[in-house]
């Protein structure tokens, strides 16, 4: 009986959420401080396969939830290997992603699975370019989530990679010449992507040259970014992330509680704070030269901020 593990990384976007949607660019970066973690394990025969993720408490059948966000992760990972009857796995999931937080939590899951069934099978050391067949498998998973995923969370979760992303075209690495800190810190209020993408589409389609405007700021703001990091001029992403942050309060996509803790943030010493994926609650990003990490972490959970994680980008 052989077992096999297979993880994928959280993420969070630095600059253009929503705008991404809309096809202009965003910047996303993985997280390794948390992750999604999968084991697949030869079951008794006869038994089919089963899918646990035992911190939602679920435990289901492939064959009886085919369309259950984990079981097509595995169904189309299988259906890619050839294996026909269904096979004798026992699988499950763990994460310490927030769900609900933005911090691509789903996306992992789902990746996780998927390269775990092709590790197994030994797909991923027969075939070339195992990752996009993750990533498209990860892309369908999403629409189950939302209507219309931009396809930046999928992407950056299965690279692990930070990426330069606009809709329909292949990602683009970038090089990050200076490495900085990050302080991402948890409002603890879930927020549902799917919610917040159809209200910003229902807005944009009543307002549509006010939301393309606000969209190509997002999406200067975003080249901005890319050159500031690519140059290594750090302390231009503080700014950055206020502007961002501004037009995605435009978007009427921030929340009360999100506010607060970006003021927190930023009179601890945070140079920009934005929040971070969908919005209106989930997760909020800081950077943070590194003397000042600690004090904006504390400040941050003396707020009542319901988690922090402090991450370096570039290395
Ligand atoms: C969610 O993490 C990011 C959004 O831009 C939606 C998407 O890109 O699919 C809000």
């Amino acid at each position: 009986m052989t077992t096999t593990t297979a993880t994928a990384p959280g993420k969070v976007i630095l600059f253009g959420e929503h705008a991404v949607v809309y096809a202009r660019p965003a910047i996303a970066v993985p997280v390794a401080n948390v992750k999604a973690t999968a084991t697949l394990t030869d079951a008794p025969v006869g038994t089919g396969c089963t899918i646990a993720a035992p911190d939602i408490g679920a435990n289901i059948r492939l064959s009886s939830h085919r369309q259950d966000p984990l079981a097509l992760a595995v169904r189309l990972a299988i259906e890619e290997t050839g294996i026909e009857a269904e096979p004798d796995w026992q699988l499950t999931v763990r994460s310490d992603i927030p769900i609900a937080g933005g911090m691509g939590s789903g996306a992992a899951v789902s990746a996780a699975l998927a390269k775990a069934v092709f590790a197994h099978s030994r797909f991923s050391a027969q075939h070339r370019h195992t990752a996009e067949t993750v990533n498209r498998i990860v892309y369908e998973v999403e629409k189950l989530h939302h209507a219309h995923p931009s396809g930046i969370d999928n992407t950056v979760v299965v690279y692990a990679q930070p990426v330069w992303f606009v809709r329909g075209q292949p990602p683009q690495r970038f090089y990050i010449s200076r490495p900085f800190h990050l302080v991402i810190a948890d409002t603890g209020i879930a927020s549902s992507t799917a919610a917040v993408v159809s209200d910003v589409r229902r807005a944009w389609e009543r307002d549509s040259l006010v939301y393309e405007d606000i969209f190509d700021g997002i999406g200067e703001i975003v080249a901005d970014a890319r050159q500031a990091i690519v140059s290594g001029d750090v302390a231009a992403l503080g700014p950055l992330m206020r502007e961002n942050q501004h037009l995605l309060r435009q978007l009427d996509v921030s929340s009360e509680e999100l506010e607060r803790l970006i003021a927190i943030a930023e009179d601890a010493g945070a140079s920009g704070a934005k929040l971070s994926g969908a919005g209106r609650g989930g997760n909020l990003i800081c950077v943070v030269e590194p003397d000042s990490v600690d004090e904006v972490r504390k400040a941050l959970q003396a707020a009542g901020a319901a988690g922090t994680v402090v991450t370096q980008v570039g290395s």
